[in-house]
């Protein structure tokens, strides 16, 4: 009997060790030391047998069983650990590979191109970006920017109230941007501002909701001849080398002086007239054409951060703003300002 067990366990060892994968060992863990295998067909009979047997072959027959149990755990462990390292080289997902087939990578959107292109020009002259909420108080929009109360762009014809707060808005302007700005940071302060800005308007030249770019420049000294080389400055770099910037007097509250500024007309090179010597249709034959409201800030502004650095004895400064997509148009001679957000690919795919 004791030899059948040696038997028994060498050739099961010997299988155990042959084994290829994980699917044959647990045969050969059934065949060996399952019910019906041998070995626990001999354990289940040792009470049978005659008493002086029973200790030596029950002994035997358990370390075999012992043996055979350990062997079969180890082998496991091992085909576990070289499966699992096939399985990883086979099925490796890469999740950052383009996909089948692969899609073309995008492109950003028009606009956020245009107000990028502002942000370098800026950034290039000192300027740091700064955004603000577009969910914005009455004060910010207008009470701190000289609105004087009953002013028309107050009206619910032209802003997005809140309805159940009154003194919320969705902003009509980056400018409220500036009095935020000049609350986190004294004197001097150089800073360019994109954003959404919202208005309750829809033509083919205004969208409910479009984008601006605000920029503020508050120190001691100056003046709106800066204003007219930094509007030169990002005009040229927009519109090209040989473009010039001019300012005509205009109301704004939160500027006094206050202008709107023009850039000389990029298609007739400001003359007004096109080559065959007909009235040139983008500046409609003037040489120029607008492209933002500007001017000095007026010393009420500069008052409501007062307590901030901004002495309006002491610094001064300009301000202005203008719509990125009505840049864009111009550059691109798009003829309706609400195709850029109807998110159709064959519009937006010409500009990559
Ligand atoms: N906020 C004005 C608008 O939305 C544009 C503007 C005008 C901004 C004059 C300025 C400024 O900073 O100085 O029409």
């Amino acid at each position: 009997m004791l030899e059948r067990i040696e038997k028994i366990e060498a050739e099961a060892s010997a299988a155990i060790e042959a084994a290829v994968d994980t699917t044959e060992l647990e045969e050969l863990r059934v065949r060996h030391l399952g019910r019906k295998a041998e070995l626990t067909g001999i354990l289940r009979g040792i009470a049978e047998l005659p008493a002086e047997e029973r200790g030596r072959v029950g002994g035997g027959a358990n370390r075999a069983r012992k043996a055979l149990e350990e062997l079969l755990e180890r082998r496991a462990g091992e085909l576990d650990a070289t499966e699992l390292e096939q399985r990883l080289a086979a099925d490796t997902v890469d999740v950052t590979l383009p996909g089948a087939p692969a899609l073309p990578a995008g492109h950003l959107h028009l606009i956020t191109r245009t107000t990028r292109q502002i942000e370098d020009v800026m950034i290039g002259l000192g300027y740091h970006v700064v955004e603000g909420p577009e969910v914005e108080h009455d004060y910010y929009n207008f009470t701190a920017l000289n609105h004087p109360p009953g002013h028309p762009a107050r009206m619910l014809q032209d802003t997005f109230y809140i309805q159940s707060h009154p003194e919320v808005l969705l902003r009509t302007h980056t400018s409220p941007v500036q009095i935020r700005a000049m609350e986190t940071q004294g004197p001097p302060i150089f800073v360019i501002v994109p954003g959404k800005v919202y208005r309750r308007d829809s033509d083919a030249t205004h969208s409910p909701m479009f984008h601006q770019v605000e920029g503020l420049a508050i120190g001691e000294g100056i003046t709106l001849a800066d204003l007219q080389g930094t509007l030169e400055e990002l005009l040229r770099a927009i519109f090209g080398a040989g473009r010039e910037a001019r300012m005509r007097p205009h109301f704004f509250p939160f500027t006094e002086p206050s202008v709107e500024f023009d850039v000389s007309c990029f298609q007739c090179e400001g003359s007004g007239e096109l080559a065959g010597g007909e009235r040139c249709n983008l500046c409609k034959g003037q040489g120029w054409i607008e492209v933002g409201g500007a001017g000095m800030v007026d010393p009420n502004v500069l008052g409501f951060v007062a307590a901030n650095g901004y002495d309006p004895e002491r610094v001064q400064g300009f301000a202005f703003g203008m719509g990125v997509e009505r840049i864009a148009m111009l550059r691109h001679a798009v003829p309706d300002l609400r195709r850029f957000f109807d998110n159709d690919v064959r519009m937006l795919e010409q500009f990559s």
